[in-house]
């Protein structure tokens, strides 16, 4: 695949195969992401890379945890709601999902269900939990760090054929996380990524979600042109 057809190409998905991932592949994948910049070379992460019974322990405690009303438990800052073209832009994606999904605004049954989907992650064969070293909280290339490997991870995952969401519904409920998956204590919980072969047959596999355009984003400064 060329560089473009990946990068214009994907989307998150949020429906998968039953069929399990190689762990070859996944260990191609992952070579690939790792050639992702950082901050002074740190590589501040670790990817926990979780299928068969642990997995399943994760998406039981999730949705457990996430029924029963105990309180989101995300290990990093996450500032005040969205709002403005933020909140916005939030609802705008919703509502291509559930326009696909078929979910009307008051089907409150069918939110809940899709929602819990995400504790479930998207019921995928595989699950990356995204991590870093605690010695390096507090600083903020860290996250940067993270959210640039991840994105990485998810790319060169489609350039291979394979689906992926990056997620924070899969953590929210971190001490179930860390348990199932092993994660010792020294290094902090930042996101969770869905991975597996894209469904076809789902219909918000093929929400191509919106984006600002180069105009909106970008403030040229000291151009001729
Ligand atoms: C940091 C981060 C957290 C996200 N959390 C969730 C999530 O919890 N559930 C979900 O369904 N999608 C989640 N997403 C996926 C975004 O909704 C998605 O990337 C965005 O709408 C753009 O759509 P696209 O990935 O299809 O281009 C998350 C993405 C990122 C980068």
């Amino acid at each position: 695949m060329q560089f473009d057809d990946v990068i214009m190409g994907r989307r998150s998905i949020r429906g998968y195969t039953r069929e399990p991932v190689p762990r070859a592949l996944i260990e191609e994948v992952v070579a690939l992401a790792l050639r992702v910049p950082s901050s002074y070379n740190s590589q501040p992460w670790h990817l926990h890379v979780v299928t068969g019974e642990p997995l399943e322990r994760i998406r039981a405690g999730n949705t457990e945890r996430t029924l029963s009303g105990v309180p989101d438990s995300r290990e990093f800052r996450k500032g005040k709601p969205y709002a403005g073209p933020h909140r916005a832009r939030q609802i705008g994606v919703a509502k291509q999902l559930f326009a696909a999904m078929g979910i009307a605004r008051e089907d409150t049954a069918g939110r809940q269900d899709w929602v819990l989907r995400g504790f479930r992650q998207f019921d995928a064969p595989v699950c990356v939990i995204v991590t870093y070293d605690r010695e390096m909280d507090g600083n903020d290339d860290t996250p940067f760090d993270c959210g640039a490997i991840t994105t990485m991870l998810v790319n060169a995952a489609w350039s291979r054929g394979l689906g992926a969401v990056i997620n924070s519904q899969g953590i929210m409920q971190s001490p179930v996380v860390r348990e199932h998956a092993g994660i010792p204590d020294d290094q902090v919980i930042m996101k969770a990524v869905a991975l597996g072969w894209p469904d076809e047959t789902f219909p918000a596999n093929a929400v191509v979600s919106e984006r600002r355009g180069v105009a909106d984003v970008v403030t040229f400064t000291g151009f001729e042109d």
